[in-house]
């Protein structure tokens, strides 16, 4: 049904596809199980304290103001991630604003933290239970005045709600906000997060995504910081404003973050640079370029307890959670591994 109505949804406006996208998620009346395949309890996991049917979760940025996760739940997909919401509504930056590279299967875009807001996302997810392990990503109003306290502000409002909450410090599309990768940014944020946290009466998780475009020399600090603050996991990685040079398609100098196939190397590497140090320590979810079960197990093989996508599902459309799961299930098995925490860091070379 989507490669037949693929050539459509690709001469629209891709900002436009993704609205349409998401208004027919509200009427998605397609049933569950055309979603679920064989064998899926081999592919059963913890995370964050609760059992999930599969580690393959919808990153942040499609649902950004958490209209439809329910849906996206019945696509089969074993967690999902909604925002990043900011505390105020926020328009982002001008339009055009997304672009499809599509010789080189990705995206490129510069969106600008466009949500509802806290206070109306809050009371949506609020009067709408989540039927999965939902995760909110949170982020600062673009020229705030203190980012550190708007991500206070999001995290107080989001504490009761959701299963985790992802501290996003790796946007490239928020002036300033990648500055939080330096070791006395993040100190000031994580502690002022921990401290919060202590004083709250809720056992919340905080995750903490990172850019793929970092120096290797700050590996070592995040981790340090990070697990100092009780940070409970890592994503990565989010989009990178870099590596346009082997690109194919025109729109390749687009400003803006790259995602789907070109960051998909370069995601995996740095995930088993931090395995390599974090261990079993806390989790980390894989991103960056999945649209298959090769590139999931690659991303679960290199240290990711878990792994995201977006990308990948607006190139091959809603049914990728499925072929993902299939595939992964047949190689998992190939390879004799009896079950998902097995393969996670099993490739360490
Ligand atoms: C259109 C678009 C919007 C995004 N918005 C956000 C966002 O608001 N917050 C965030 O943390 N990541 C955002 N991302 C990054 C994704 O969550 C993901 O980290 C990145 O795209 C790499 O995964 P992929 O190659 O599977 O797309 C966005 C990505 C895309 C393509």
């Amino acid at each position: 049904m989507f490669s037949f109505l693929r050539p459509f949804i690709f001469n629209l406006d891709p900002e436009k596809a993704h609205n349409l996208a998401i208004k027919s998620l509200k009427f998605n009346i397609l049933p569950e199980n055309l979603f679920t395949v064989d064998n899926e309890q081999i592919l059963k996991t913890n995370l964050f304290g609760k059992e999930i049917k599969n580690p393959i979760g919808l990153a942040a940025g499609f649902d950004k103001s958490a209209e439809v996760y329910n849906e996206i739940f019945k696509l089969g997909f074993g967690f999902v991630e909604v925002g990043t919401v900011t505390p105020k509504e926020q328009y982002g930056n001008e339009k055009p604003r997304i672009f499809r590279l599509e010789k080189d299967r990705a995206l490129i875009n510069r969106l600008g933290f466009n949500n509802e807001g806290s206070e109306i996302i809050k009371k949506r997810i609020e009067n709408n239970v989540p039927n999965g392990l939902l995760g909110i990503n949170i982020g600062p109003n673009k020229g705030t005045k203190n980012m550190v306290n708007d991500f206070v502000k999001c995290a107080e409002t989001f504490f009761p709600l959701g299963d985790y909450l992802t501290i996003n410090i790796s946007s490239p599309n928020t002036d300033g906000l990648r500055d939080f990768h330096k070791s006395e940014f993040l100190k000031e944020l994580l502690s002022k997060i921990n401290e919060i946290r202590e004083k709250s009466n809720f056992k919340k998780s905080f995750l903490l995504k990172i850019s793929p475009d970092i120096e290797e020399t700050f590996i070592d600090n995040i981790i340090e910081i990070s697990l100092k603050n009780n940070i409970d996991g890592l994503i990565l990685t989010n989009t990178s404003d870099r590596n346009r040079d082997n690109l194919l398609d025109q729109k390749k100098n687009e400003y803006g973050g790259l995602s789907g196939q070109p960051i998909k190397n370069l995601s995996t590497k740095l995930i088993k640079k931090f395995y390599k140090e974090l261990k079993d320590k806390i989790p980390i979810i894989g991103v960056g370029g999945i649209d298959s079960g090769s590139s999931a197990f690659e991303k679960l093989s290199a240290g990711a307890s878990a792994v995201q996508l977006y990308t990948g599902m607006i190139y091959k459309g809603p049914t990728v959670v499925k072929e993902i799961k299939k595939e992964l299930i047949d190689i998992i098995r190939d390879k004799g591994f009896k079950n998902l925490k097995e393969v996670v860091g099993s490739d360490l070379n």
